[in-house]
């Protein structure tokens, strides 16, 4: 069965059996979101489509004892619609009958009305003694919560849990040579948005609320960048101390490239490679280039390249960033589908793949040179094993105190325990979870 386009929980329902099946929602709420004129109707496509994805786990063991015949046998269709229905009664405050009728109506114009009544039943049973209170541990997998117990301890764990249950805030970060952070979070303001100021980024600004002129939105990138705290916090790690180009060798959509480039004034060769992300990036420093009139943004060069094969430039760089495919588990909030899909064995290839271009990374560093390591996982393997094994294989390469790099206001994010890292948790003061090590080649 297929969804239309055009009205939003007709095209929430179309987006989350696409996702069933496979497909990233940001992707499909970009290119669905293009085609709804209304800003309410964008942001109510967003909302449903992330929330029910969020709360998925949770909304699923509400509705499955009412399915005969087996929930998962359904279509994927009308397993959105039940979680779609539920949802909007359980967390949007809308009054059962109208979370039953409008998603009855939604499945009907996507061509499934063969299952509206099958839909509107179970609907109307699972909210017969009101809206259910949806149980926050149930919204990640036990195998995942229980991993995240042990590492981090029961509360939080809760915590990280909760945290990924919440919208991801829109983050800018200012430039470097631009005006002031204060000066923008002013005009900000005064444009009617309702602005943070992080306490852990001397250039981060959280946008809680847009405003209803000039939203600082992605394609409105220009005058500061778009991307999380955390993330942004890794580009200072890349600060060079010897000669030799600066090299990202994951490098799209070009956030930590771009924002290097800018901090040290130098240009970053910026490899990638998926052919159309590096034409994305590409345009991506092509248009940040003109509006911040950064020559060492101009002069950025991107390139097609795999990071596991040989480079042909051995211990040329002065800085190897190598911010590496990972789990993604520490960016749940704007990734929610993550929690669906992943297994320990995805985990696994994740830490091969990452110590096999960390092998080849190695490499490009030129003696004095560093090499800055980060995912945006919280899984031990991705991030303090994965270092420290690193170590291990390469004794021509000691660890660097993130401290020495960072502002002051991340300090406190480093722990120190065995090996010195920036690690943050999803949630915390707003970021995502990340973690980083700088190693230096002695
Ligand atoms: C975590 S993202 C990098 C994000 C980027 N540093 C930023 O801040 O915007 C990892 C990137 O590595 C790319 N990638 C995966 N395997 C790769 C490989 N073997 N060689 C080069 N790039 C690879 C992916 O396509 C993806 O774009």
């Amino acid at each position: 069965m297929k969804a239309r386009r055009g009205h939003p929980r007709r095209e929430a329902l179309g987006i989350l059996a696409r996702v069933e099946e496979g497909a990233w929602s940001h992707r499909l709420l970009a290119s669905v979101q293009a085609r709804l004129p209304a800003a309410d109707d964008r942001r109510f496509l967003h909302h449903l489509v992330l929330e029910t994805l969020r709360w998925q786990g949770a909304l699923d063991r509400v509705v499955e004892p009412h399915v005969h015949g087996g929930f998962r046998n359904l279509d994927p269709l009308v397993r959105a619609a039940l979680r779609m229905g539920l949802l909007q009664a359980a967390r949007m405050d809308r009054p059962a009958a109208i979370a039953v009728s409008s998603t009855v109506e939604a499945l009907k114009v996507a061509g499934a009305g063969r299952a509206c009544s099958l839909v509107n039943a179970v609907l109307r049973k699972a909210l017969l003694g009101g809206a259910p209170r949806l149980d926050a541990m149930q919204t990640i997998p036990a195998w995942i919560r229980r991993r995240w117990e042990c590492r981090f301890g029961l509360d939080k764990a809760r915590s990280i849990v909760r945290a990924c249950l919440e919208p991801a805030p829109s983050t800018i970060i200012v430039r470097p040579d631009g005006p002031d952070r204060s000066e923008v979070l002013n005009t900000l303001v005064e444009r009617g948005a309702e602005v943070r100021i992080s306490h852990f980024h001397p250039l981060a600004l959280e946008i809680e609320r847009a405003g209803r002129r000039s939203a600082p939105q992605g394609e409105r990138e220009g005058p500061w960048l778009m991307m999380d705290a955390a993330s942004a916090l890794v580009a200072y790690l890349t600060r060079p101390e010897v000669e030799g180009p600066i090299v990202d060798l994951a490098a799209a959509p070009g956030g930590k490239a771009a924002l290097a480039a800018m901090l040290w004034s130098k240009p970053v060769l910026a490899a990638e490679k998926n052919p159309a992300r590096t034409l994305r990036m590409a345009e991506r420093f092509h248009r940040l280039a003109e509006a911040c009139a950064s020559s060492a943004l101009r002069e950025t060069e991107t390139l097609v390249a795999d990071a596991t094969a040989s480079c042909g430039r051995e211990a040329t760089a002065g800085v190897v960033l190598l911010d590496a495919p990972c789990s993604g588990t520490g960016t749940m909030r704007r990734r929610p589908e993550i929690r669906h899909r992943l297994t320990i064995e995805q985990i696994d290839h994740c830490r091969r793949e990452q110590e096999r271009m960390l092998d080849a990374a190695a490499r490009w560093v030129r003696p004095g040179g560093a090499l800055v390591y980060s995912v945006c996982s919280i899984e031990v393997e991705e991030g303090r094993t994965q270092v420290s094994a690193f170590l291990a294989r390469h004794p021509g390469f000691i660890i660097e105190d993130p401290r020495k790099f960072l502002p002051l206001e991340a300090h406190d994010l480093v722990s120190s325990a065995d090996v010195p890292l920036l690690e943050t948790l999803p949630g915390e003061e707003g970021m995502d979870g990340f973690v980083a090590a700088r190693f230096r080649r002695v």
